[in-house]
């Protein structure tokens, strides 16, 4: 595994939703530094395409992604991986404006789990498993995962997890809060595209403020986040869009969204 000399990644563009299918089956799409550029530069190009509304990341049946390439790390010294900050580019993905939804199927382990919850909405099959098993290879989570996976499911499971390495079927992440929809395996991907049409169908600046004002959430105290969400619901009243979507409500027919 790993010596495939395919592309690391697939991509495709439809109706402004971008998908990309990570493409190292073999080694359960394992995730090496030419992954990372991939996924992130594809990430941050469509982000900065009016026409992109929504991103899709998706991996194989077996596996959303088995963890960070664990052979590409393994003799890697402290000086070289300090450095080169390994994994931070992973990181920029946080940082794509447009909404980026996960479609996990099969594991989701260590930097794949974390991969997913750097996304902002997670589909999940019922035989997704998830996992920070970093732990049993002398080492602990590096691309966000004792910070995120904390403030998905709380301490109680946070710790359980990292320090533990054990996996979470799909059934217990939806119910502690990691997974915003626990689907049937074969419906994984399709429901993920109908979530991110449904979102490209809306208007793009308020998506795109929308996510931002929940992720303060996540950043601020309470009273610096609902001033910030009141001045960026202020804002909205500078787009076209909102003119359009509160027009389109009172003649009661579906509103034309341009983005603007
Ligand atoms: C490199 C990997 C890999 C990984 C699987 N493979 N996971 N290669 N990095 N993270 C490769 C295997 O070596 C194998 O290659 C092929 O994929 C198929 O995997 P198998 O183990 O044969 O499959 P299976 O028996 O079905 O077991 C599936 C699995 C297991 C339970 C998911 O592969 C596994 O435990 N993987 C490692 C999970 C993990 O520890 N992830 C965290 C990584 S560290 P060959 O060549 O033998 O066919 C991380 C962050 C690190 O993500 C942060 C701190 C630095």
């Amino acid at each position: 595994a790993g010596g495939e000399s395919e592309a690391p990644i697939l991509t495709s563009l439809e109706d402004g939703v971008g998908l990309i299918r990570l493409n190292r089956p073999k080694a359960l799409n394992a995730l090496n530094q030419e992954t990372m550029h991939a996924v992130v530069d594809t990430a941050e190009a469509w982000d900065a395409d009016p026409e992109v509304r929504a991103i899709v990341l998706t991996g194989s049946a077996k596996a959303f992604a088995a963890g960070a390439d664990i052979k590409e790390m393994a003799a890697k010294s402290y000086p070289e991986v300090y450095a080169a900050d390994w994994f931070a580019r992973w990181e920029r993905l946080a940082e794509v404006r447009i909404p980026v939804i996960a479609a996990v199927s099969g594991y989701a382990l260590g930097g794949g789990c974390e991969l997913a919850m750097l996304c902002d909405i997670l589909v999940a099959g019922e035989g997704a498993r998830f996992g920070q098993p970093e732990i049993n290879l002398g080492v602990i989570p590096g691309m966000g995962g004792s910070q995120r996976l904390t403030r998905a499911v709380g301490k109680a499971k946070a710790m359980d997890m990292v320090l533990t390495g054990r996996m979470m079927d799909a059934q217990e992440a939806e119910r502690a809060g990691l997974v915003s929809r626990l689907v049937p395996d074969d419906a994984v991907l399709d429901t993920a595209l109908e979530v991110a049409r449904s979102i490209a169908a809306k208007s793009r600046p308020a998506t795109m403020i929308a996510k931002e004002a929940v992720g303060a959430a996540f950043e601020t105290t309470l009273g610096q986040g609902v001033r910030f969400e009141r001045r960026v619901f202020h804002s909205l009243f500078a787009t076209e869009d909102q003119k359009e979507g509160m027009a389109a409500f009172a003649e009661k027919r579906e509103p034309r969204f341009r983005g603007r």
